[in-house]
């Protein structure tokens, strides 16, 4: 009974087909939709705005937590429904858009977007789309499996179009923790001192007058698309568990370590997944996304506590985790990525950051956005608010890719997301280059020496002697810096 979802009783006159919740929309407006790691996004308002877009030619900026599941992405863009899209996206249809210049995309920090918002520096919300589990006795919008930006959206925008997901277990309710940063200059400090505590409210409190339209649906999540683990990443995520086991050692962290936060992705999901092997324990982590990872990690016992903004996961690992929401809500919390995300509470709980580079260069700056200098993959996401502030900031990748055409590890990298001075650990199959205390000279010479495949470094220490003798702090050759990446262009390979 979809009416028992919606508490305030006086709201249900507010439903409606998507396709109706459709008018709504006007070109040129800002639309905050929910959805983060293609985890609770709209299933049904974006594919009626895509049809009204292809009848109509009407055009809106798409602001979302991060990139949505369901193809949403794909068909608005196809659709030419997005004039400019923000923060983040992973759909290739968009992608190529985006590298043609058809669609403005901002790249930006995950935590950012909202703050902008609110101080009134990106344009005002018009219309708010929300998946919902239910709607309370007041009119607050309880999320489904992500909180990502939905919140302030809702609160700062003009109208709010809610989507109830039947599928979605009504039981949902109580795993968010609502917590909105007061206005600035005179805000306090956020209270959060440890991964568990909770210091909002379960759901997103709005003015229920704001609600112009509320839409059924029945549909899950995309699953996530992550690949299982194989040698390469195996040992990435071996060569970790050695360098964590040496830290605990020497006195530097707890065999509990820190709170832990993994990136999105293949190798970021293999890398934790290597930890229920280890000897860690009691382990908590305060993330942005939880994979399968975190949750087999739960389920071994290694994983104590896990806060994040979202949770992707497989179908399998999906329907296991939604049919025992109840099992595992005592031990997941999901906040707004703005707290998630956010840089003080980063710094403070002192954070293990593992976040995942396209290419490094030999000084331990890291490309996580722009292949060849130029073509947007996905965007930054969160791993610059947490690389930036972690207490130890990791990145790992292959070696190669692209079957060895291409070396991850470069002489100068062709876009820089995270500067050498926010990377302490590279690790890749071959091994990891432990950076802290290293000036330029001493970096490059641990990284090509233990984390470059064997069939480049030659040529890497070649291009860094012939450097070192034209002398500088950090020595290049600027005619060549990019060679390589010029001569894959040319003939489809660096070697
Ligand atoms: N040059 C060109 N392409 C490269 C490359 C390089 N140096 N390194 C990797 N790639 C390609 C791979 O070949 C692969 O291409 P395909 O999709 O055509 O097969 C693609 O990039 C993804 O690489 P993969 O090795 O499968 O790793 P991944 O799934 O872990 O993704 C990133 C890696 C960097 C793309 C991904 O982690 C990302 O978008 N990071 C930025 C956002 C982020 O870090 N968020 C963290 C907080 S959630």
């Amino acid at each position: 009974m979809y009416e028992d979802r919606i508490r305030l009783a006086r709201l249900r006159d507010k439903i409606m087909s998507a396709h109706d919740a459709a008018t709504l929309f006007e070109n040129g407006m800002t639309v905050g939709m929910s959805g983060f790691t293609r985890a609770g996004d709209c299933k049904a308002v974006p594919l009626a705005l895509a049809d009204r877009s292809r009848q109509e030619h009407l055009q809106i900026t798409l602001m979302t937590g991060a990139s949505l599941g369901n193809d949403t992405d794909k068909i608005l863009a196809e659709a030419n429904a997005i004039s400019r899209r923000l923060p983040f996206q992973v759909d290739a249809t968009l992608r190529k858009k985006i590298n043609n210049g058809e669609v403005m995309f901002l790249d930006q920090h995950l935590s950012e977007t909202v703050e902008q918002l609110r101080s009134g520096q990106l344009a005002p919300v018009d219309i708010a789309v929300i998946e919902a589990s239910s709607i309370t006795e007041t009119g607050a919008i309880v999320p489904t499996t992500s909180v990502g930006n939905s919140a302030s959206f809702a609160i700062l925008a003009k109208k709010v179009i809610i989507e109830i997901n039947l599928k979605m277990p009504v039981e949902l309710e109580g795993l968010h923790d609502i917590f909105i940063p007061t206005y600035r200059p005179y805000r306090q400090p956020i209270p959060l001192i440890n991964p568990e505590q909770r210091i909002g409210v379960p759901f997103i409190p709005i003015d229920p007058a704001k609600i112009a339209a509320i839409v059924i649906t029945e549909k899950d999540d995309s699953p996530s698309n992550i690949l299982p683990p194989d040698e390469e990443t195996n040992a990435i995520a071996g060569h970790l568990d050695q360098f964590l086991r040496h830290e605990v050692k020497m006195g530097r962290l707890s065999a509990s370590l820190q709170p832990l936060q993994s990136g999105i992705g293949t190798i970021s999901n293999a890398v934790l997944t290597g930890l229920i092997e280890s000897p860690f324990h009691d382990l908590k982590m305060y993330s942005e996304v939880l994979q399968d990872s975190a949750i087999e990690l739960l389920d071994s016992g290694r994983l104590s506590f896990a806060s994040a903004s979202s949770i992707t996961l497989t179908k399998p690992t999906y329907e296991r985790v939604l049919g025992n929401i109840q099992n595992y809500k005592s031990r997941l919390v999901l906040r707004p990525q703005e707290v998630s995300n956010h840089p003080e509470v980063i710094r403070r709980l002192g954070l293990i950051a593992i976040n995942t580079a396209l290419e490094c260069d030999i000084y331990g700056n890291i490309n996580s956005t722009h292949v060849n200098g130029t073509h947007m993959m996905n965007g930054i996401g969160g791993s610059g608010d947490f690389a930036r502030n972690a207490h130890l900031s990791v990145f790992v990748t292959k070696s190669m890719a692209k079957h060895g055409a291409i070396s991850s590890i470069v002489p100068m990298v062709t876009h820089v997301d995270h500067t050498e001075h926010d990377v302490d650990v590279i690790v890749t199959e071959h091994g990891l280059a432990d950076l802290r205390g290293l000036a330029p000279r001493e970096r490059a010479a641990v990284i090509i020496a233990n984390c470059v495949d064997p069939s480049y470094r030659g040529m890497l220490q070649d291009y860094f002697k012939a450097a070192t003798q034209r002398g500088g702090h950090t020595p290049h050759l600027l005619e060549e810096a990019f060679a390589w990446h010029t001569r894959f262009q040319k003939t489809g390979s660096m070697r």
